[in-house]
C-alpha cells in the first residue's frame, strides 16, 4: 500500500528534464509518488514511429529513482494493456477534433483510453502532465470531467533547451541542421508573444507574422499555425481571452509541436 495523496506521472519513457519536472512536481505535491513508462501503440497511426520510438528502460529507471518516484509501472508488453480480444476505447469529443486532430485522427482515442485504464490500475489522487501537449492535457481533464475519474490534473509548464526548443523524446530523431532548423518553433511562438505585447490582437495579423518566420526556414514544413481560445480549441479572430498559440512543423522526418499560453501568465487550469 502506498501513502496518500499519490501523484501519477504517465509518460512512455526516453526520459528528458520535461518528464522528469512532473516527478518532482509530484514529489513535492504527494506522500507516494507513481510514474508509468509505456509506449502505447494504440496512440500511434500505422505511419508513424511506433516501432522507432526510442527506448532506454534502465536509464529511465535510473533517472525515475533519482527524481524521486516510488513506484514505477513498466509493462514489459504490450498485451499486458491491451490483451488479445481487447476493444473497449475512449473517444473524447470535440476538443480532440482540433489541432493535432486532422493529421492524427486516432491519436486522442488511444491516449485518453491508456490513461484512463492507467488511472484505475494506479488509482492516483493527482495526476501530472505537461503543457508541451496542450491539447492533450485538454483532453485528460475533459475525460476526468466526464467519466468521473477522482483524480486531480496537474499542468506543468514547458521545459525547454537553452536555445528554446522545447524538450521532446522526438527530438533525438533531429540530424544536425535540422536541430538548428527546429528552433524556428519556439521563435515564431516568441514573435508571437512580442507582437501580442506591443498590442495586437488580431489573430489573423499574427498568424500571418508567425507563417512569415516559417517560410523563411527551408528544413521546416508548416502543417498548421493556430491561436485558439484556451478552453474550446476554436480559432479566435480577436485575442479578447485566454489563447493557445501552437503549431506543428515537419522538420525532416520528424513532426514536432509546440505552444505557448497568452496573456502570460495564465494556464490551463483543472
Ligand atoms: P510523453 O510524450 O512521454 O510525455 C509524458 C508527459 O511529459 C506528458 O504529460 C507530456 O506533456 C510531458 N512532457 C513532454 N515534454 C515535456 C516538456 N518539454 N516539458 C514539460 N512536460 C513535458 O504524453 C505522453 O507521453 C503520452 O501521450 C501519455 C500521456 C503517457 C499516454 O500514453
Amino acid at each position: 500500500m502506498l501513502d496518500g495523496p499519490v501523484g501519477f506521472v504517465p509518460t512512455m519513457g526516453y526520459l528528458h528534464a520535461g518528464h522528469l519536472s512532473l516527478v518532482e512536481t509530484a514529489r513535492r505535491d504527494c506522500a507516494s509518488v507513481v510514474a508509468s513508462v509505456f509506449v502505447n501503440p494504440t496512440q500511434f497511426a500505422p505511419n508513424e514511429d511506433l516501432s522507432a520510438y526510442p527506448r532506454d528502460l534502465e536509464r529511465d529507471l535510473e533517472l525515475l529513482d533519482i527524481a524521486g518516484a516510488d513506484l514505477v509501472l513498466a509493462p514489459a508488453a504490450s498485451d499486458e494493456i491491451y490483451p488479445a480480444g481487447y476493444d473497449t476505447w475512449i473517444d473524447v469529443g470535440g476538443i480532440t477534433e482540433r489541432l493535432e486532430g486532422p493529421a492524427r485522427p486516432t491519436h486522442f482515442r488511444g491516449v485518453a483510453t491508456v490513461v484512463g485504464k492507467l488511472f484505475n490500475i494506479v488509482r492516483p489522487d493527482a495526476a501530472y502532465f505537461g503543457q508541451k501537449d496542450a491539447q492533450q492535457a485538454l483532453v485528460i481533464r475533459q475525460l476526468i470531467r466526464d467519466l468521473n475519474f477522482p483524480v486531480q490534473l496537474v499542468v506543468r509548464p514547458t521545459v525547454r533547451e537553452s536555445d528554446g526548443l522545447a524538450m521532446s523524446s522526438r527530438n533525438t530523431y533531429l540530424q544536425a541542421g535540422e536541430r538548428r532548423a527546429a528552433t524556428v518553433l519556439y521563435r515564431t511562438l516568441h514573435r508571437a508573444q512580442m507582437l501580442y505585447e506591443d498590442g495586437e490582437r488580431s489573430a489573423d495579423a499574427i498568424r500571418g507574422a508567425m507563417q512569415t518566420l516559417l517560410d523563411a526556414e527551408p528544413l521546416a514544413r508548416p502543417q498548421y499555425v493556430s491561436i485558439a481560445d484556451l478552453e474550446t480549441l476554436d480559432e479566435v479572430g480577436t485575442i479578447d481571452r485566454p489563447v493557445l498559440v501552437s503549431l506543428a512543423v515537419r522538420v525532416g522526418k520528424t513532426r514536432l509541436i509546440d505552444n505557448l499560453i497568452l496573456p502570460r501568465g495564465e494556464e490551463i487550469r483543472a
